[in-house]
């Protein structure tokens, strides 16, 4: 087998939540695109469908699963359906997430209970919830990759009190799940990226946006596909040895506490035009008016 075969995921069956928009959907087009097919879950039928359809168009099977992860009945009968619908499962993608919730979150001292518990249920429970529910299909095929989706939050203090905590917690989760599930071949690992332009963004000003460009060494605003090629190794056999691991992709960001904008001495590989089409994409199938660099105009 050459080394690229390993990447490759003909043969396997993939579950993804949050998949109906922005890291999600690049997630479960990427994992399509390298041969799996690909159940989608959502809690917005509408923009799910869409993406079920469009893995379908790529000549995979998929099926969408409309399912709120916050509820553990709704996790379990994800996995059924994805057993029944599409023969197994091998590769779960823990990512659903309800981003765009503060232009500035409150302060620690003022933040909500309701507002901690909201995002502790749907970052941090919903994610064991659902590792659960995947290890026990897992097991029936005697191994399989799960992928949880963590961020740079959970190592720098860069946003809301309860997120940073509970990403933080994905990551001390997928370690523990990793030590205790290897012994069924299961790989546990999680992804961290910085700010990336999914329409959990959309609010974004341009001028903001420049600034995250000159805060990042590689010098562009992270896309949902700048994810992928991370995502697609952990899920195949190319990483059939990595387990308990955060793969943090942030172009550099976290790196050091920059105290001005970055210089460049050439053009980054990434240009503004090309970091808003995934957006622009997710923002027209959502219905949500927006200029031609996805900046909504709400
Ligand atoms: N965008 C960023 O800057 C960024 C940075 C670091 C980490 N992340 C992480 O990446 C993941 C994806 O983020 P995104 O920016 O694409 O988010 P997003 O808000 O654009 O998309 C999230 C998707 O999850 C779905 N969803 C919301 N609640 C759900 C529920 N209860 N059950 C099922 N589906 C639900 C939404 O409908 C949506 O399709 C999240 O885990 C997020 O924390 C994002």
């Amino acid at each position: 087998m050459s080394v690229l075969d390993l990447f490759k995921l003909d043969g396997k069956v993939a579950l993804v939540t949050g998949a109906g928009q922005g890291i999600g959907r690049a997630y479960a087009l990427a994992l399509a695109e390298a041969g799996a097919d690909v159940a989608v879950a959502d809690i917005n039928e509408r923009t799910g469908r869409h993406v079920a359809d469009e893995i379908v168009a790529l000549g995979r099977r998929s099926v969408f699963v409309k399912t709120d992860v916050t509820r553990p009945e709704e996790v379990e009968a994800l996995v059924t359906a994805t057993v029944a619908e599409l023969g197994g499962l091998d590769v779960a993608v823990n990512n659903a997430w309800a981003g765009g919730r503060y232009v500035t979150p409150p302060p620690a001292e003022e933040f909500p209970l309701e507002e901690w518990d909201f995002i502790m249920n749907l970052a941090l429970r919903a994610i064991f919830v659902s590792c659960k529910a995947e290890a026990r299909a897992m097991r029936q095929r005697g191994r399989g990759k799960i992928v949880n989706m963590a961020s740079m939050s959970a190592s720098i203090a860069n946003a809301a009190v309860a997120y940073c905590s509970a990403k933080a917690g994905v990551v001390m989760l997928t370690k523990r799940l990793a030590a205790e599930w290897g012994k069924y071949n299961i790989n546990v690992n999680c992804i961290s990226p910085s700010y990336t332009l999914s329409p959990a963004r959309r609010t974004d000003s341009e001028e903001n946006r420049e600034l995250i460009r000159s805060l990042h060494p590689m010098g562009w605003h992270e896309r949902p596909e700048d994810l992928c090629g991370t995502l697609v190794y952990l899920a195949s056999d190319a990483s059939n040895y990595v387990t308990g691991r955060d793969i943090v992709v942030d172009g550099g960001h976290t790196l050091n506490v920059w105290l001005r904008p970055l210089t460049r001495e050439m053009p980054p590989l990434v240009s503004p035009e090309d970091e808003v089409r995934s957006l622009v994409h997710d923002l027209e199938i959502l219905g949500i008016p927006h200029d031609d660099r996805g900046v909504t105009l709400e």
